[in-house]
């Protein structure tokens, strides 16, 4: 049996298994570049995140409908269920559709339903966090911002992804101020290929609660103790790490020094359907290659309740 964990760091569109996506492609449609579920696995090699990008984001062309987004949704969360999920907070890149045509409210609707379906049926608690794509302007952001307004009974928070490099979290700050004043919480990508001044910047200019990735911060020992005085979680995501050439192997991850640090870390799966493995798999992949003990499995599954945006009567629940 798997143990108990929350996810926090997983885009819903990283898990569009091949599979779904050729389903998705014929019901609605759309020729995909690819032959066969096989060929397409075999494009899954790459060599930095900007490469991982290309392809995410040309696969996604076949969501289209509120059913889609429902279904990868659902697929999803039964996935996660298996693996030990009990809560899970999911990104999605509301600008990745709407330049498609595809209107936010497609999106926010068809995947909050499955949210709603998968607590009844799983007993899985969700919440969603609405990325900006930190590649486009910060207008754009804004205008994502505003045009989400009517759904925000379905959003927890805002986060920040796409091509770090040279899109530092400074070009957010207005977008992330006017989240915050309507009440809903931020975490951000930061130190995943940036380096470790972005860390800082996503907790300073940002109001960051939670770092994803992050891993960069121990290019920084300032940064380090900073993070670890005021406990800002880190939403660690080993298989992309190695996939996207962040740590060259599994065995060289630098998830023990982070714990060593005192950070409170967790071990997520980011884009399962490309790096090879959902949660479970991920937090399997580090206990074996670098030999952690039983007790720091446990700890970072507790870790991960602890970093959830959850009410405090369901957190000791599940912690
Ligand atoms: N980093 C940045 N953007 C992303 C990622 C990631 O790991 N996955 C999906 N969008
Ligand atoms: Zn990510």
């Amino acid at each position: 049996m798997a143990i108990p964990k929350a996810e926090l760091h997983l885009h819903i569109e990283g898990t569009l298994e091949p599979e779904l996506a050729f389903e998705l492609a014929e019901r609605n449609g759309i020729e995909l570049p690819f032959d066969s579920v096989e060929e397409l696995r075999r494009a899954y090699s790459f060599t930095d995140l900007q490469s991982f990008l290309d392809l995410y984001y040309a696969l996604m062309s076949v969501l289209r409908t509120e059913q889609d987004f429902a279904d990868l949704a659902a697929a999803y969360l039964e996935r996660a269920a298996a693996q030990g999920v009990r809560h899970a907070e999911i990104f999605f890149d509301p600008q990745a559709h709407t330049s498609r045509g595809v209107a936010i409210g497609t999106v926010v609707t068809g995947l909050a339903r499955a949210l709603e379906d998968a607590e009844r049926s799983l007993g899985i608690s969700s919440r969603l966090i609405l990325c900006f794509l930190r590649d486009r302007p910060a207008e754009e952001a804004m205008e994502t911002l505003e045009s989400a307004r009517p759904h925000l009974h379905a959003i927890t928070g805002v986060g920040l992804d796409s091509a770090e490099i040279g899109n530092p979290p400074e070009k957010f700050r207005e977008v992330f101020a006017a989240a915050r004043a309507a009440g809903l919480r931020r975490v951000a990508h930061a130190g995943e290929e940036g380096p470790a001044d972005y860390v800082r910047q996503a907790l300073d200019v940002l109001g960051a609660e939670r770092i994803d990735h992050g891993v960069r911060c121990l290019e920084d020992p300032e940064l380090v103790e900073r993070l670890r005085r005021e406990a800002v979680p880190l939403t660690v995501c080993p298989f992309s790490n190695v996939r996207l050439r962040v740590v060259e192997r599994l065995e060289e991850h630098p998830l023990p020094k982070l714990i060593g640090a005192g950070l409170v870390v967790t071990v997520n799966s980011d884009d399962p359907a490309y790096f090879g493995g959902y949660v479970e798999d991920n937090l399997d992949g580090v206990r074996r290659a670098l030999d952690l003990d039983p007790e720091t499995v446990r700890e970072l599954a507790r870790n991960s309740f602890r970093a959830a945006f959850l009410d405090e009567e369901r957190r000791a629940e599940l912690i």
